[in-house]
């Protein structure tokens, strides 16, 4: 190789001292403080996340807009790192915010960086992975900030179940920094470093006098079991990365390519054995629906998508013989299953992120009904529950139903019925469907009879008998064709994988509309 000229030779190393003055972000000092704070750098973070050598980096010289305030005032990368590179292979955009430049705050040139990737993930249908750490709109930069933020919030919103958007949060988010995030799919963040909210602890204060830490205000424990902002949370900035890799697992490229399937060596016919222990009919022996799933799915694997929040329904990620599968379960452990406002929304979110991206749904249901209350009227439950109805039936990738034991009511619809649209429904022997339980049915039907009765308690016991021969089991439903047919409970799995494979190349088209108007 010949030797570069002198020339070449100082154009060469004003290059690589600008690259590494990039590349210190803001500094040695802060760089220590944020690694005390128990976080990883900016950079830190890319490299726990893409294969190794695989990062590109994008707009690596891009500089700060200028304006009176922001002169003198030096912003190393902008305070965010933009690229791309794979996992596993697979290629995705990232971007990093570095909290060591000006609390990793977003100008007008920051958010520039960002959109360059998020256009380039959309036009290679592309995943893009936000590490949030940023202090929100860039004090100095005023309008030119809030205008950064609009242009990321639009292209949130227009490549939304477009590619996969996932956003881990790892700092301190204010402002703009948490509504971009709460565009995306899936929002992962750190116990004890990572805190979400729209104003801080000090406006809170002086506002409504409320007293709160950033912790419980916005800290992950408040939004993956209160608010519900959040989908998991993780010890540590390593654990969030990982948990981003796991994720994606699931998830296809973009909205045109088919949910992953990856390879397994558990047995199709896998006989279900357990199950007989873990489910029996006794509708008042509650069993955790988790352990139902574990032992369908491939290697017990499952990926619970906000498990702490709305706990009386069960949403996340699983493979079936390799296929990625989207699981909603009820919880018999949690408010005897029943459906709220919470569990709607966790609900309908989660199917409508499994249509967007291909993954077939399998639902599991042991339902006693919704809620009744005074304040989930109040709350707007027919509002909520109708988010579930519509979701199902607005979804055409593969549904499969399968009735572990009861299924009542309006539950029985919104938990992807037959006429929801479901392709397949299955029942277990131990299943009943009907409007509603046998007691509270006798109570209502036969409340003359068993009044007038000399013997009320008998009547009624009587009448609760002759109710659960006529519906409480599963076979009045699969009489009129509203279940498919009723399985070993041992031979679920096979039963699952055969029938979503033959579902593979399930096509559903739709009337003509600009898009559907879910209820909010
Ligand atoms: C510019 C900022 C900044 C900001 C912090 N910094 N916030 N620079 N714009 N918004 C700078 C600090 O001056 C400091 O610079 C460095 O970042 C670290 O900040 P610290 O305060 O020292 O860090 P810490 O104590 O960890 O506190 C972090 C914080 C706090 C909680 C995020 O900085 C904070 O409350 N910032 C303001 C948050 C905010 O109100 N953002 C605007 C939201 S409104 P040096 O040089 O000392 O390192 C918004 C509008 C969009 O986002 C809304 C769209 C809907």
């Amino acid at each position: 190789m010949t030797q570069p000229g002198i020339e070449l030779q100082e154009l060469i190393a004003a290059m690589e001292q600008r690259r590494a003055r990039v590349e210190a972000g803001g500094g040695a000092e802060r760089q220590q403080k944020q690694r005390e704070g128990g976080k990883l750098t900016a950079r830190e973070r890319i490299e726990r996340l893409l294969d190794p050598g695989s990062f590109l980096e994008s707009s690596t010289f891009v500089e700060h807009g200028r304006n009176r305030l922001m002169d003198g005032i030096e912003a190393p990368g902008e305070g965010v790192v933009t690229g791309s590179g794979t996992i596993g292979g697979r290629q995705v955009f990232v971007f990093s915010q570095d909290f060591t430049v000006l609390g990793g705050s977003l100008g007008k040139m920051n958010a520039s960086k960002v959109t360059k990737i998020m256009d380039l993930a959309a036009k290679t249908g592309c995943p893009v992975i936000g590490l949030n750490d940023s202090a929100g709109a860039r004090i100095q930069e005023g309008v030119d900030s809030l205008s950064g933020y609009g242009e990321i919030f639009y292209r949130n919103a227009i490549y939304s179940g477009s590619v996969p958007q996932i956003s881990a949060i790892l700092g301190p988010c204010a402002g703009g920094a948490v509504y971009s995030p709460a565009l995306t799919d899936f929002i992962l963040m750190s116990r004890g470093s990572s805190y979400m909210f729209i104003t801080g602890p000090e406006v809170i204060k002086s506002v409504t006098r409320e007293e709160v830490t950033f912790d419980t205000l916005g800290g992950a424990d408040v939004h993956t079991r209160k608010s519900g902002v959040a989908h998991l949370a993780y010890e540590g900035d390593e654990a969030v990365i990982d948990g981003i890799k796991d994720l994606l697992g699931y998830l296809p490229q973009n909205a045109r390519e088919k949910a992953p399937v990856k390879p397994t060596n558990d047995p199709v016919s896998r006989r279900n054995e357990k199950l007989l222990d873990i489910v029996t009919p006794d509708q008042r022996r509650p069993y955790a629906m988790q352990d139902v799933v574990r032992e369908l799915v491939d290697d017990g694997t499952f990926l619970e998508i906000q498990p702490d929040w709305a706990k009386n329904i069960i949403v996340g990620f699983a493979c079936l013989n390799g296929q990625s599968v989207g699981i909603v379960a009820n919880n018999p452990k949690a408010l005897s299953g029943s459906l709220n406002i919470d569990a709607s929304d966790k609900a309908a979110r989660f199917i409508r992120t499994c249509d967007c991206y291909n993954v077939p749904i399998l639902t599991l249901v042991d339902v006693s009904g919704f809620l009744p209350g005074v304040q989930q009227e109040y709350g707007g439950i027919i509002r909520h529950g109708a988010k579930m109805l519509y979701a199902y039936a607005e979804a055409t990738v593969p549904k499969v139903t399968l009735i572990t034991r009861k299924s009542y009511g309006g539950a029985y619809l919104a938990m992807n019925s037959r006429d929801m649209g479901a392709d397949v429904v299955y029942a277990w022997p131990t299943a009943t469907v009907a409007v509603m339980g046998a007691e509270g049915a006798a109570n209502i039907v036969y409340r003359k009879d068993i009044k007038d009765s000399e013997n009320p308690a008998a009547t009624r016991a009587e009448k609760i008998a002759e109710y659960k021969e006529a519906f409480d089991n599963p076979y009045v439903a699969a009489a009129k064709g509203y279940i498919d047919d009723v399985i070993p409970m041992e031979e679920t799995r096979e039963r699952l994988i055969k029938t979503f494979e033959m579902l593979r190349d399930k096509e559903e088209t739709r009337p003509f509309k600009k898009h559907g108007n879910i209820p909010l």
